[in-house]
């Protein structure tokens, strides 16, 4: 059995760190001023400032036991929106859509390098170059990793945490013969042409409509209705 991973905000949440919408970081910090390509033009210097604190602070949290049960699904593919290195510390491999926190890029050089939560050094450690920048995508710039998006061969999707207002998980999941959504609110289906009348999870064949770690249960229980207990996913 081939396994789907799409995770947000949300799988972190349970180990403390904020989301992004409905009362979290977006509604703190101004996403024009600190997350935009356009930022980064006018006034990088508050861009790799805002990402120096995300990156400090990143050191005091610690992967859930969701970011454990989904490192030890056989047969996955996990690909996060998140930029944080908690599913690697719980020993997992994500593809990280949207960069990394802990890792930096020479602009120069085109070379990505980890720093792990220090703040971002003057020169590139390679080149010289002065020219840095965090290794994440900011609205407005490509997201190379997209390209995964719709290719992942698998028997079940399982997304967890994601408010699906970046990426359309209620499209990618009436590819899949079975879909798994984890959230603790129900949330409109939004594109970036508007708001749906239907709920997202409306379109997946189960919906578990708990936080990450109170979910693992039901989703093990799912699984196991599902393909038995031989599964190593439901042991
Ligand atoms: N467990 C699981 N899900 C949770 C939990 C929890 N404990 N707490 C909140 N959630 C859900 C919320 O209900 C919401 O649907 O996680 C989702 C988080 O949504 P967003 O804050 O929109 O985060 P995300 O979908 O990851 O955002 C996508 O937008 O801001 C950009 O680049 C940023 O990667 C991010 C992207």
């Amino acid at each position: 059995m081939r396994f789907y991973i799409l995770s947000g905000a949300g799988l972190s949440a349970d180990s403390g760190i904020p989301t992004f919408r409905d009362g979290g970081l977006w509604d703190e910090v101004s996403i024009e001023e600190v997350a935009t390509h356009e930022a980064w033009l006018k006034s990088p210097a508050k861009v790799i400032a805002f990402f120096d604190a995300r990156r400090q602070e990143l050191a005091r949290y610690q992967p859930n036991s969701m970011h454990k049960f989904l490192a030890t699904l056989p047969n996955a593919v996990h690909l996060t929106q998140n930029v944080d290195d908690l599913c690697e510390r719980a020993g997992g491999k994500p593809i990280h859509l949207h960069g990394k926190l802990t890792e930096i890029r020479c602009e120069t050089c085109q070379k990505i390098y980890d720093i792990g939560y220090n703040p971002q050094p003057k020169k590139c450690k390679f080149c010289g170059s002065e020219r840095l920048r965090p290794n994440v995508v900011l609205f407005g710039e490509m997201a190379p990793n997209y390209r995964h998006l719709y290719t992942i061969e698998a028997d079940i999707f399982i997304a967890i945490g994601t408010s699906g207002a970046v990426i359309d998980i209620a499209d990618i999941a009436q590819k899949y013969p079975i879909s798994i959504l984890i959230d603790p609110k129900r949330r409109k289906r939004v594109t970036m042409f508007g708001e749906f009348d239907e709920y997202i999870d409306e379109y997946f064949t189960h919906y578990i409509p708990k936080g990450a770690i109170a979910a693992i249960e039901d989703l093990q229980k799912l699984l196991k209705e599902t393909y038995g207990s031989a599964h190593p996913a439901t042991k």
